[in-house]
C-alpha cells in the first residue's frame, strides 16, 4: 500500500505500535504534519480492511484509535517503493469486557484480549506477513493465541489460525459474534 509521502519518515521500525496518542512506538512526540500522515495511513488501512471483509463501515480509523484503548501493530516494507517504503498491513487488539458462553452454554464475564481487526494488503497476502505481525503481537502482549478472543473472525482468519496455530472454532458466541478458538487440533498438534 503506497502513500504520497515517505513511509520510512513516519515509521522507523518494521513493526510500529500505535495507540490513542497516534504516535508510532519509540517516538515520544511527532510534528502535527507527521501525525496527519499517520492518521491518513490508519484511515486508509481501515477502509481497505473493511472492504476486504465486506463490512458496511471501517472498524478502524484514526479517530476511533484516538478514542479507544486499543493497540495497532503496523507493518511496513521499508525497502520497496524506491526506498520510500510501503505499508504491508496491520493488526489491532484491545481488551473487551464480554459475557461469554462457556462449553456448557453458561454465561461467564471475562475481559480477554481481543483481535479486533487484521489486514494484509491484497497483493501481499499469503506471503507470511500476517504470521510475522501476529507473532510480534503475541510476543509483545506475552499471550498465547488460544487465550485471545476473535471478533467476528473472517474465513481467512479462521484458516490462518488453523494453519499456523492449530486452532479451530470451539465455542461460538451469541453476542458480538466473538469466537474463542481454544481447541487445538489434536491430530496435527499433539501436546
Ligand atoms: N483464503 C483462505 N485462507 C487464507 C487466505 C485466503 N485468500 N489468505 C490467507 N489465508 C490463510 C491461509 O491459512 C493461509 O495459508 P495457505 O496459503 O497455506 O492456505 C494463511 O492464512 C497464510 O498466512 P500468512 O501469509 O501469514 O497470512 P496473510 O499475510 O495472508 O494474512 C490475513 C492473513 C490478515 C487474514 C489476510 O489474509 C487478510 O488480510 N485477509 C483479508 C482481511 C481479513 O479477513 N482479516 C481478518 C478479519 S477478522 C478479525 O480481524 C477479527
Amino acid at each position: 500500500m503506497e502513500f504520497p509521502f515517505d513511509i520510512n519518515h513516519i515509521f522507523s521500525d518494521r513493526i510500529s505500535i500505535l495507540d490513542h496518542t497516534l504516535v508510532a512506538s519509540r517516538q515520544s512526540a511527532v510534528r502535527t504534519d507527521l501525525q496527519d500522515q499517520i492518521a491518513a495511513v490508519v484511515d486508509e488501512l481501515g477502509r481497505a480492511s473493511a472492504k476486504a471483509q465486506q463490512l458496511p463501515a471501517p472498524i478502524t480509523s484514526a479517530s476511533k484509535l484516538q478514542s479507544q484503548k486499543h493497540q495497532l501493530y503496523l507493518m511496513k516494507d521499508g525497502e520497496s517503493n524506491r526506498g520510500r517504503g510501503l505499508v504491508v498491513g496491520f493488526l489491532k487488539v484491545g481488551y473487551k469486557k464480554l459475557f461469554l458462553l462457556d462449553r456448557n452454554g453458561v454465561h461467564v464475564e471475562a475481559e480477554p484480549l481481543c483481535v479486533l481487526d487484521f489486514y494484509v494488503a491484497e497483493t501481499l497476502q499469503r506471503h507470511g506477513y500476517g504470521l510475522e505481525l501476529f507473532n510480534y503481537m503475541l510476543q509483545h502482549q506475552n499471550v498465547e493465541p488460544e487465550l485471545l478472543a476473535y471478533d467476528r473472525p473472517s474465513n481467512k482468519l479462521l484458516a490462518f489460525l488453523a494453519k499456523h496455530y492449530g486452532l479451530v472454532r470451539s465455542v461460538p458466541q451469541v453476542r458480538f459474534q466473538i469466537c474463542l478458538c481454544v481447541r487445538r487440533m489434536e491430530n496435527r498438534f499433539p501436546s
